[in-house]
């Protein structure tokens, strides 16, 4: 019997504010593999609001193609090898790479796809979570760029997604103060109570956050974490302290802009306050995986680290999960679980 692919394909170029029209779910037969390739049964889907800007036209660039139409959605996946033409990855073997939202990926290792040896005792998905791309980033972001001190005044936006809600806590294991700002009361009061921030700073308020982070910081911010990149980003550059180190990880509050990135403010204070940005990417740090990872499973394993899960079920949920995560409906890191 043939076996058949389920997949969610980019249907439309989305507008400003992406639906979950932009998708469409369509299920193929499952080709036969070549010599060279391999076959991953996918059992969990990342979503990865980074990957909101390649869904634009003409949005390719040095890191990623412009994700073409028709075509699945690019994606990190994780899944099992159930079939093998490929030496170096041999049936039963656990992968975490880059593919797309299907059920099944055939693959020749060329791109972004590691081999998995998952630990007992720690949840496989956590590979694709804190001990994944989002735990990679919060890590290296946090570290290298960040470089926190014992003291420091951490302050982090989208604090309450993938990527934030881990870079917050391994911040304050490092000593630092924590502040973290999100969408909305109840997203607030979850930081504070469950994710441990010393303050919160609701950005749907009303209140303008120069005024928050002014009664906050009134000695400026030491690390700035940001993931939303456009005005709250010039905001936060004008709560600089001497020396700080602006860790550049994403622009979340960009991807939907299809002219172009809006000017950000304040880059004067970088000069008067001995400011340093760095942008980075997690891949840029593959040989360095091993020590993220031992660091971010002992937090784990001494229940120092929550690592949260917002958990969607079967392929068909792909796009209305991404949709709900880039509107902030949903918190943690988003999974589809297949
Ligand atoms: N450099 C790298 O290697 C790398 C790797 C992966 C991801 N990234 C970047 O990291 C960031 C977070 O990615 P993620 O996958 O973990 O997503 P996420 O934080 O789980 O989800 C995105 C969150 O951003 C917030 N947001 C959306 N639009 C916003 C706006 N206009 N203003 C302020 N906040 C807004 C929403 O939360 P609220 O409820 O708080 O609004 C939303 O939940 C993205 O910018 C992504 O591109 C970088």
């Amino acid at each position: 019997m043939t076996q058949m692919n389920t997949r969610v394909l980019l249907a439309r170029r989305p507008a400003e504010r992406m639906v979950a029209d932009d998708f469409a779910v369509d299920t193929q037969p499952l080709g036969s593999l070549e010599e060279g390739q391999f076959l991953i049964k996918n059992s969990y889907l990342s979503m990865d609001a980074g990957f909101r800007q390649w869904m634009n036209e003409g949005s390719g660039d040095n890191y990623l193609s412009s994700m073409p139409l028709g075509e699945p959605v690019q994606s990190i996946i994780m899944g099992t090898i159930i079939e093998s033409r490929h030496a170096g990855y041999p049936v039963g073997s656990t992968v975490m790479g880059r593919t797309a939202w299907e059920e099944y990926s055939i693959d020749d290792g060329t791109d972004f796809m590691a081999i998995l040896e998952p630990e007992a005792g720690i949840e496989p998905y956590e590979y694709l979570a804190s001990l994944g791309p989002s735990g990679m980033t919060a890590y290296f972001g946090l570290m290298n760029i960040g470089q926190p001190k014992s003291g420091d005044l951490f302050l982090i936006n989208a604090a309450a997604g993938g990527i934030g809600s881990l870079a917050g806590q391994m911040a304050k294991a490092e000593g630092c103060t924590t502040v973290g700002i999100a969408g909305g009361p109840a997203k607030c009061a979850w930081l504070r109570d469950t994710l441990g921030y010393d303050h919160v700073i609701d950005y749907k308020s009303g209140e303008s956050l120069d005024d928050q982070l002014t009664a906050i910081a009134p000695e400026g911010v030491d690390i700035v974490f940001d993931n939303v990149g456009g005005a709250m980003l010039g905001t936060m550059l004008g709560h600089l302290a001497e020396n700080s180190r602006i860790v550049l990880c994403g622009a979340v509050s960009q991807y939907d802009r299809v002219n172009g990135h809006e000017a950000v403010a304040n880059m004067w204070e970088l000069i008067t306050k001995r400011a340093r940005a760095e942008g980075f990417m997690f891949s840029d740090h593959v040989d360095r995986y091993p020590e993220a990872i031992a660091y971010i499973s002992a937090m784990l394993k001494a229940g120092t680290l929550v690592s949260p899960i917002n958990m969607s079920e079967g392929i068909e949920s792909a796009g209305q999960a991404f949709v709900d995560m880039l509107d902030g409906k949903s918190s943690g890191k988003c999974l589809v679980k297949l």
